[in-house]
């Protein structure tokens, strides 16, 4: 796919990648989740990880779970420069999408909730203290219509 003479591409992460989808991490997130913990995960038969690569080099993932028939959106980022160019919702829109799904985010990223509710998951409830102190977490849930 191409959004301003980058062209990206959908790539599906291996083991031996985790030091560079743990490098997303770090550029992307205050507290970024270890390469052990990723490892771990991606060992897991119902953790699913998906990238996006430019010049073959990782610049977005996404992790999720699916646990008794409901997708859990745990990570979602994208590195600074690559923003704002429709990566995030081209990983969104490969989470299962014949089931529930639903994620936590921090009620200052306003980003990441106009990207959620562009696709499609709503507010469904409020978790205090879930990011820490005075930073409150949104539940969000997009519903499976049969
Ligand atoms: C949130 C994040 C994943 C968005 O990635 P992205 O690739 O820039 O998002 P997209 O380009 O696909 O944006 C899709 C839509 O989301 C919304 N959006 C994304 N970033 C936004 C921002 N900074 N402000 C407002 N809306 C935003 C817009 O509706 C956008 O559509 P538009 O460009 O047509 O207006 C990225 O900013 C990021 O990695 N942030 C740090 C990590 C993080 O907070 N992850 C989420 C944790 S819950």
């Amino acid at each position: 796919m191409c959004t301003y003479g980058k062209i990206w591409m959908i790539k599906y992460p291996e083991k031996d990648d985790m030091d560079d989808i743990h490098n997303l991490e770090v550029c992307c997130f205050k507290q970024p989740w270890s390469k052990a913990m990723l490892e771990e995960n991606f060992s897991l038969d119902n953790y699913f990880f998906v990238a996006a690569t430019v010049d073959g080099y990782y610049v977005a993932y996404m992790m999720y779970m699916v646990i008794a028939g409901e997708v859990t959106l745990n990570r979602i980022c994208v590195l600074p420069q690559y923003r704002r160019m429709g990566i995030a919702e081209a990983l969104i829109k490969l989470l299962p999408d014949n089931m529930d799904a639903t994620l936590e985010v921090d009620v200052n990223n306003i980003g990441a909730i106009r990207l959620y509710q562009k696709n499609r998951f709503t507010i469904e409830g409020k978790r205090k203290g879930y990011y820490g102190c005075n930073r409150d977490g949104y539940i969000l849930w997009r519903r499976y219509e049969k």
